[in-house]
Formats: C-alpha cells, sequence, structure tokens
C-alpha cells in the first residue's frame, strides 16, 4: 500500500472540479468519518447485545430494522448534516426525504444512502457495508428542497460510493473519473489508496444469484445461469456460483475477481428487490467507470428516471463480456 491517504486523495482532485467550491470533497470526507464511527460499532457488534439483533421496527418497506441500521442511519444522517454542504437526503431507512433546510438552506447537494446494506447477515459475522450518492439539487438553491431533487436519473449522480465492512473496511468511491478504493488503517485511523483506478475485469467467472428464487425467474435469467454452469474448457466453465447476501460484498468481489451480479424480477419481487436510488444507481456508475456495466436486464440503469423514493429495479451489473452474454438471452 502507498502512503496517499482518503484525506490526501480528495485534496489533490478537488482540481479535477475547476471553481470546484470543495463542498463534495467536505460530503465524501463526512462519509469517510461516520464510515469509521459504524465501522466501531459493527465491530463490538458479537459482545455488545445492545448493538445486535432487531430494533423492533419495520422501514417503510415492510422490512426488519436491526438495531445497526438504525444507528447507521443516525450516525450518517448526522454527519451529513454538520458539514452544511448537504441540504437533504433520502435513506432506505426513512419513509420519506429529509430536509435540511433550516440549517443548510444554502446547500447545493442532496445524499441517497443505504446506511447498512447486507443487514441480515450482522448476527451472524458476515461482511455488510454503506452505499452512497451524490446529486445536486435541480431546485433554486435557498428554498426548501423538493421531491423532485431527488427523483432525477442515475446519470445525474455527481459522485457514488460505498463502503464494505469486512475483513477489512475499505472505501470506494467515484465522481466520474474513475474508481479508486481505500483501505482503512484501524491502528492510526486512516485510510490509505490501496486499490487505484480500479477496473472490472473484461471477462469473470464468478455469477452471483440467490438460485432459490430460479424457478420464478424469467426464461433469460435461468438460461444464463444454465450457461454458467455448463461443462466447456474453451471458455472456462463451469463459472463459480458466489453469493453473500450483501450486495456491497458481492459487488466488491465481482469488481476485483471479475463477475456478473443479477437481482431479477422473481414472484415474490416482481421489480426485483433493490432500490434504485439506494442500490442500483450507485452501483451502475461505479460499475460503469469501472468498465463494467449495469442494466435492469434490458435498459441501462442510470437512464431510468425514477417516479418514487423507494422505487425497485431488476438490477444486472458486472464484467461487461458476462453482461454481454447475459444480455443477448434476455
Ligand atoms: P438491505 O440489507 O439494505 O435491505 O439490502 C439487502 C439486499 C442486498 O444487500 C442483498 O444482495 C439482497 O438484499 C439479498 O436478498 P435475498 O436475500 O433476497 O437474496
Ligand atoms: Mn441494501
Ligand atoms: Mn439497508
Amino acid at each position: 500500500m502507498g502512503f496517499t491517504t482518503l484525506g490526501e486523495f480528495i485534496l489533490d482532485k478537488q482540481s479535477d472540479f475547476p471553481g470546484s467550491s470543495g463542498d463534495l470533497s467536505s460530503i465524501i470526507s463526512s462519509i469517510r468519518l461516520a464510515g469509521k464511527i459504524v465501522n466501531q460499532q459493527i465491530n463490538k457488534a458479537g459482545l455488545a447485545k445492545h448493538i445486535l439483533g432487531w430494533a423492533g421496527s419495520e422501514n417503510i418497506q415492510g422490512e426488519q430494522q436491526q438495531k445497526l441500521d438504525v444507528y447507521a442511519d443516525e450516525q450518517f444522517r448526522k454527519a451529513l448534516e454538520n458539514r452544511k454542504m448537504v441540504c437533504g437526503i433520502a435513506s432506505e431507512e426513512e419513509d420519506d426525504f429529509i430536509t435540511f433546510d433550516n440549517n443548510n438552506k444554502d446547500a447545493k447537494y442532496v445524499v441517497m444512502i443505504d446506511p447498512l446494506d447486507g443487514s441480515s447477515n450482522i448476527d451472524v459475522n458476515v461482511s455488510i457495508g454503506t452505499i452512497f450518492s451524490v446529486y445536486k439539487r435541480v431546485t433554486p438553491v435557498g428554498t426548501p428542497v423538493q421531491l423532485e431533487d431527488f427523483l432525477q436519473p442515475g446519470t445525474a449522480q455527481v459522485a457514488a460510493g460505498y463502503i464494505v465492512y469486512g475483513s477489512s473496511m475499505m472505501l470506494v468511491y467515484t465522481t466520474g473519473h474513475g474508481v479508486n478504493g481505500f483501505t482503512y488503517d484501524p491502528g492510526i485511523g486512516v485510510y490509505f489508496l490501496s486499490h487505484k483506478n480500479m477496473k472490472f475485469p473484461e471477462d469473470g467467472r464468478i455469477y452471483s444469484i440467490n438460485e432459490g428464487n430460479i424457478n420464478s425467474c424469467e426464461k433469460g435469467v435461468q438460461d444464463y445461469v444454465k450457461y454458467c454452469q455448463e461443462d466447456d474448457k474453451a471458455t472456462n466453465r463451469p463459472y463459480s456460483a458466489r453469493y453473500i447476501g450483501s450486495l456491497v460484498a458481492d459487488f466488491h468481489r465481482n469488481l476485483i475477481k471479475g463477475g456478473i451480479y443479477v437481482y431479477p424480477a422473481t414472484s415474490k419481487n416482481p421489480n426485483g428487490k433493490l432500490r434504485l436510488l439506494y442500490e442500483c444507481n450507485p452501483f451502475a456508475f461505479i460499475a460503469e467507470q469501472a468498465g463494467g456495466i449495469a442494466t435492469d436486464g434490458k435498459r441501462r440503469i442510470m437512464e431510468i428516471q425514477p417516479t418514487e423514493l423507494h422505487q425497485r429495479e431488476p438490477l444486472f451489473t458486472g464484467s461487461k463480456n458476462m453482461m454481454n452474454k447475459i444480455a443477448s438471452m434476455m
């Protein structure tokens, strides 16, 4: 690992945005701070009973909220509000968007967040993550934030990233100039640039899908999974199935090793399970910046016009040649 810290990298990259006020840098900094705080609690989760398990509530999508879901949501909200660069956020864990109009009415940016992704894996000590995405508001600065500021297509993202709380903590992000990854050194409390200009291998050998749902997936998906399982020396098949059940960790592995992640429409989730604003769009931006592809099976994810905050979409994302193969079967 080199000696470039995330702090230095952010300052250096500010020159990518001529005339920049540094607001975006400040947003990334608040996320890196909240990530450290959440990571500390996650590391204690097995020991600290007050932080493990169900919070006793459900989010608007009817999913059980874990105590860490609620905790992480609070930490990211506070960190983002505190820096005064964000006028509102939308979170997977909140019913509606939250405005910071009282304190931050001159701020230009809104942030979408999945504070804790893969939260069903908390209690079993498996990698989880945080996903974020940043947009410029479309309504005038100084006026109250509106729903339309949040319902922007993914092509309007100015930054997106994720934190993976794994065997080590990593923060990976893009501002539209490639993708870079930083590994946290807990001994000194600093993230170092460890994965410079990350690129999906064009070919991969890993497919990630919840195969328990295969019978209710559309035929193209079933055919592709069969293709992955066939014996063929020339293309090095069968491929390996890997599915953690934390999108952040599954995507991160596939980005490094080469692979494809698919959460298609199923009979239980006819629009797929993953949320367009908090999960699909940020990963689509990162995937494209890393030379990969992200679709809903047919359409480019980032061109979908959202109509509601918690909208779900099928997600197909990963290495270019694998994505082209599945597209040819859909
Ligand atoms: P979240 O914990 O934020 O609700 O997200 C869970 C998501 C995603 O991380 C994962 O890939 C997927 O749900 C797993 O769903 P299945 O259990 O249906 O496979
Ligand atoms: Mn999630
Ligand atoms: Mn979540």
